[in-house]
């Protein structure tokens, strides 16, 4: 089932429109995998986070141990780590990171427009998004580090396609700076030739690196995100007529993009056998998702039922766990 499809990566995204039971499937995911012995981090990139809500402590932008030893999760040998990354604080961090670089790197009478320039940066759109994209590749190499698995509770499917398409973008972008910096060493090595400094030189070198290894992140963030050996993509739908034209699209989008979808989960089925409504319900949920059967044939998709009782603590997250699963 769920669990055993998941296994073999080290890396999962949990997508889907809002409301269909991200959270509680990514949450109920780590558990499961915990309960087999994994170490799991689970990270939250929706700017709505709710980890902490659901697992009823407070969760915040570094790695806070949800479930494991010394936890209500008997017999765990595992554990999941929960982490919520804050945009706002990330953008803070990147830009003062990127301020202090500017002013390192950049001549004094340029220290003053840099720092604007910053500033409406911090307004522009995309910078949010490029700087939560670079926590996901910061957590997808903690986890290749310090855990089995890294499960994202995601943000609702547009918000992640854009995210997970960045990569390529910026990749290009600061190849395109880079060849900027080309041009301008080999000015800068006429302008020494012609007597120019030495300062010059370090400062460029120095640029080249950071632009570098910011590349090299999200080229191997790219890598990790497309090999399917290791990254898959989990898409939650109800089984409802607008949740499943877009899981239709947003797996095309996925695939197009060389990411797995490992599964589909269509959360909140009908019981056939508590009245006839919910029977009637539950005969047209089959009819939507024989379309999209149909439509998506090749991705697994599995049934989580409508449960009776809120999903919230460790405890009901271990139901759905239980249900996600038979462990390998
Ligand atoms: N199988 C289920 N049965 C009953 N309630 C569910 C089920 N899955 C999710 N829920 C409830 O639906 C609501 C939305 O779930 P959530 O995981 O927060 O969705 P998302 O993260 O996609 O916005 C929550 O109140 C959750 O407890
Ligand atoms: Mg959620």
């Amino acid at each position: 089932m769920l669990l055993d499809l998941v296994t073999s990566r080290r890396v999962v995204f949990v997508g889907g429109k809002g409301g269909v039971g991200k959270t509680s499937v990514a949450a109920a995911l780590a558990l499961g995998r915990a309960g087999a012995g994994a170490r799991v981090l689970l990270v939250s990139t929706d700017p709505a986070h709710n980890l902490g809500h659901l697992w009823g402590r407070p969760v915040g932008d570094t790695p806070t141990r949800l479930a494991g030893p010394g936890d209500p999760a008997p017999g765990a040998a595992g554990y999941v780590d929960g982490l919520e990354i804050d945009p706002e604080r990330t953008v803070d961090q990147h830009l003062t990171a990127v301020a202090a670089t500017m002013r390192r790197l950049l001549p004094e009478r340029m220290h003053q427009p840099a720092a604007r320039h910053l500033e409406l940066a911090r307004q522009a759109p995309g910078t949010h998004e490029s700087a939560v994209l670079e926590r996901v590749a910061e957590a997808v190499e903690l986890g290749e580090d310090s855990y089995d698995l890294v499960v994202f509770d995601t943000a609702p499917s547009g918000h992640t396609l854009r995210l997970l398409a960045l990569p390529e973008q910026l990749t290009s972008w600061t190849e395109a700076l880079l060849a900027n910096r080309d041009r301008s060493d080999r000015f800068a090595a006429a302008v020494r030739g012609l007597g120019g400094g030495r300062e010059e030189t370090d400062r460029d070198a120095e640029l080249r690196r950071v632009l570098v290894r910011r590349r090299d992140r999200f080229t191997r963030l790219r890598e990790a995100v497309t090999d399917p050996a290791r990254t898959g993509f989990v898409l939650v739908l109800t089984a409802e007529v607008l949740p499943i034209a877009e899981t239709t699209e947003v797996h095309a989008k996925l695939t197009g993009m060389g990411v797995d979808v490992a599964a589909l989960v269509a959360n909140r089925r009908s019981p056939a056998d508590a009245g006839a409504l919910l029977a009637r319900r539950r005969a047209q949920e089959d009819t939507h998702l024989a379309r999209l059967r149909r439509q998506v044939p090749d991705v697994p998709l599995l049934d989580i039922p409508l449960l009776p009782g809120d999903l919230v603590g460790a405890e009901a997250l271990g139901v759905l766990a239980d249900l996600l699963g038979p462990t390998s």
